[in-house]
């Protein structure tokens, strides 16, 4: 089979926020390690590169307040799921960032998005990532199948759980990367020793010709990668999916993000896709 290759860029709408408040302060994920140096300015001239990237790729980026007290805030991703307009908002799993869920959901309502206030425990779009006309949706360590259940009725649009297995993947948006949203030709990469058996099968069924991640790619968090199309920005240290992504026509372009890894995030952590 001829792999399929990139479909071509196209326009799109973030939302991030500025990392003033960055630290680890508290450990949630294996990443995490609240003994170690974290450096604010560093961080911050990392988040401004990334953000100057997609404005200079042409995107339109819009950025919420920091809140202080709130130092995973800048992992925006998680603040919300925005399909069609319509707002699915957060509701996070550990105490410590659960304010952030109604932080988000009040910058979506005074701009007179349409928001849905979860019932079940979801992080965002940490968990929920659309591909094409389907949303594929993690479970294991943060969201609850239910959130599931609950995003498609909410969305109209096919919700499938995948299991994820391993604790450094906690996330799917640390496993599995959408490089094409495109409803004629989704495409994926992944990394499959993060999911269940059942969940890879499904993977295969679903995406056949995949990008398969290494190991080298999944502990960069290389899988941590936003597409338009056709420009990847990728971890720098994933250098083998840098090489896949080249092969099928995609752009990677490298943003060293690897202060913002201290908490467990990369370049998809801190973008929020609003899709209107
Ligand atoms: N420290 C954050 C947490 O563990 C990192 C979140 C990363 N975000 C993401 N979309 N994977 O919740």
């Amino acid at each position: 089979m001829t792999p399929s290759t990139a479909p071509g860029r196209t326009d799109r709408h973030y939302l991030m926020c500025e990392p003033v408040h960055y630290t680890v302060s508290y450990e949630i994920n294996p990443w995490m390690d609240r003994t170690r140096h974290t450096d604010v300015d560093l961080a911050l001239r990392q988040w401004r590169t990334l953000r100057d990237t997609y404005v200079d790729l042409g995107h339109r980026v819009e950025t919420i307040d920091p809140v202080p007290g709130l130092p995973d805030m800048v992992y925006a991703a998680n603040g919300a799921t925005v399909v069609d307009g319509t707002v699915y908002s957060a509701r996070f799993r550990y105490p410590e960032r659960q304010p952030e869920g109604p932080a988000y959901q009040k910058w979506f309502a005074d701009r007179g998005y349409v928001t849905h206030t979860a019932a079940q425990v979801n992080e965002g779009e940490g968990d929920l990532l659309v591909v094409g006309s389907m949303v594929l949706a993690g479970t294991g360590f943060r969201t609850e199948r239910a959130a599931h259940a609950e995003a498609q009725e909410l969305f109209g649009r096919p919700v499938i759980s995948l299991e994820l297995v391993d604790p450094h993947y906690y996330h799917l948006d640390t496993a599995l990367a959408v490089l094409s949203s495109d409803p004629a030709a989704p495409q994926v990469a992944y990394y499959p020793p993060a999911f269940s058996a059942g969940s890879r099968a499904v993977l295969r069924q679903l995406f056949p010709d995949a990008v398969l991640a290494t190991d080298a790619d999944a502990v960069a968090l290389g899988l941590n990668a936003v597409s338009d199309g056709e420009n990847v920005v990728v971890a720098p240290g994933a250098r083998d999916l840098a090489a896949a992504l080249r092969e099928r026509g995609y752009t990677p372009i490298p943003v060293d993000t690897s202060e913002l890894l201290k908490g467990g995030g990369g370049a998809k952590c801190c973008t929020l896709e609003i899709r209107s």
